[in-house]
C-alpha cells in the first residue's frame, strides 16, 4: 500500500558548494531533518564552520575539502564520506557561480569578453556538476538507488541579459539533468533519480553587484527583476530547501529529470 512519505531522515547527503549561501543553508536544514550531511567545498574553512554548528546543535555532519574540478579530490571526498557513513543516498551539485569578468558591463562589451573568465564559468557550473556526478554517480549506480540534485537557474529556461557565460552554463546544467536521469535509468537502475531546482532571484554574493548599488538601493536591473516577479520580492536561501527535500523524498518517487522553478513566479510571467 503506497503512502506519501516526505521523510528523508537517516539518509546521507554529499553536498558540494556547501560552504556557500544556498547549500550551506540546505546542509543545515537537512541536518535538522535527520540527514547526515557531508559538506564538500573548495574552501574548507567555510564548510567546517557550518559542519561544526550542525554538530553543536545535535546533527551529524562532516566537512571535506573538495575541488569539483579535480577527479582525485572528488574520489578522496567520496571515499571519506563512505568511510564515515557507509553509503551516499543524495548528491547535491551545489558548487557553481558567476564572476564579473564573464559578465557584460559598462566596462566590458561582448566583443572583448575575457574568454578565460567565460571558460571558468562553464567549468565550474557544467564540468563541475558532470565530473562530480561521474565520481559519486558510479557509487549510486553500484548501489542501485539514490538521488542527484543539480542547481539550475532562471537562465536555464531563457537567457538573461549580460550574463552570457552563466546563461549558457546553466542551460547546460538543465540539459544535463535530463540527460543524466535518462542515462541512469536506462543503464543502471530506475531507482536513481536526477532532478534540479531552478532558483529565482536571491540576493547573494554572486549577483549582489548586479542587483544592488553600493548604498543598498536596487539597480535598474534589480528593479526590473522585482517587477517581473509576481510575488514582488527576492527569495531567501531557506526557501530552496523544501523543494530539494521533496525531490529527494519518496513523495517525489515519479519525479525524474525535472527542473523545478523556485522563483516566486518569475518564470511564469512575461512582464505584461
Ligand atoms: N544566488 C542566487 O541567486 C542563485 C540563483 C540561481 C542559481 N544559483 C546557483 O546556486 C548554487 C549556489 O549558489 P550560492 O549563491 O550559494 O553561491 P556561493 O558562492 O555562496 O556558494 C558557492 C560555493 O561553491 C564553492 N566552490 C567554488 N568553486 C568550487 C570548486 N571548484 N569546488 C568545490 N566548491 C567550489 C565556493 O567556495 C562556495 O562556497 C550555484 O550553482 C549558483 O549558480 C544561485
Amino acid at each position: 500500500m503506497y503512502s506519501v512519505n516526505f521523510d528523508i531522515s537517516g539518509q546521507v547527503a554529499a553536498i558540494t558548494g556547501a560552504g556557500g549561501v544556498i547549500c550551506g543553508t540546505v546542509a543545515r536544514e537537512m541536518a535538522k531533518k535527520g540527514v547526515k550531511v557531508a559538506l564538500l567545498d573548495l574552501f574548507l574553512e567555510n564548510a567546517q564552520k557550518i559542519a561544526d554548528e550542525i554538530v553543536a546543535e545535535g546533527g551529524d555532519a562532516i566537512a571535506v575539502k573538495t575541488d569539483v574540478l579535480d577527479r582525485a579530490s572528488l574520489e578522496a571526498a567520496r571515499d571519506k564520506v563512505v568511510e564515515k557513513y557507509g553509503k551516499i543516498d543524495i548528491l547535491i551539485n551545489g558548487a557553481g557561480g558567476n564572476k564579473p569578468q564573464a559578465t557584460i558591463s559598462k566596462d566590458i562589451d561582448f566583443f572583448h569578453l575575457d574568454l578565460n573568465a567565460f571558460k571558468w564559468v562553464f567549468d565550474l557550473n557544467v564540468t563541475g556538476a558532470v565530473l562530480t556526478t561521474m565520481v559519486f554517480g558510479e557509487l549510486l549506480a553500484k548501489q542501485g538507488y539514490g538521488n542527484v540534485i543539480n542547481i539550475a537557474s532562471m537562465s536555464s529556461y531563457h537567457p538573461l541579459t549580460n550574463t552570457v557565460a552563466y546563461c549558457g552554463a546553466k542551460a547546460a546544467v538543465a540539459n544535463f539533468t535530463e540527460w543524466m536521469a535518462t542515462h541512469f535509468n536506462q543503464n543502471y537502475s530506475n531507482s536513481i533519480r536526477v532532478n534540479a531546482i531552478a532558483p529565482g532571484f536571491l540576493l547573494t554574493n554572486q549577483n549582489r553587484f548586479l542587483l544592488t548599488k553600493e548604498d543598498g538601493s536596487a539597480t535598474d536591473r534589480g528593479q526590473r527583476v522585482l517587477a517581473k516577479t509576481p510575488m514582488g520580492r527576492y527569495g531567501e536561501p531557506v526557501e530552496m530547501v523544501g523543494p530539494i527535500i521533496f525531490l529527494c523524498s519518496e513523495a517525489a518517487s515519479f519525479v525524474n529529470g525535472a527542473v523545478l522553478p523556485v522563483d516566486g513566479g518569475f518564470s511564469s510571467y512575461w512582464g505584461v
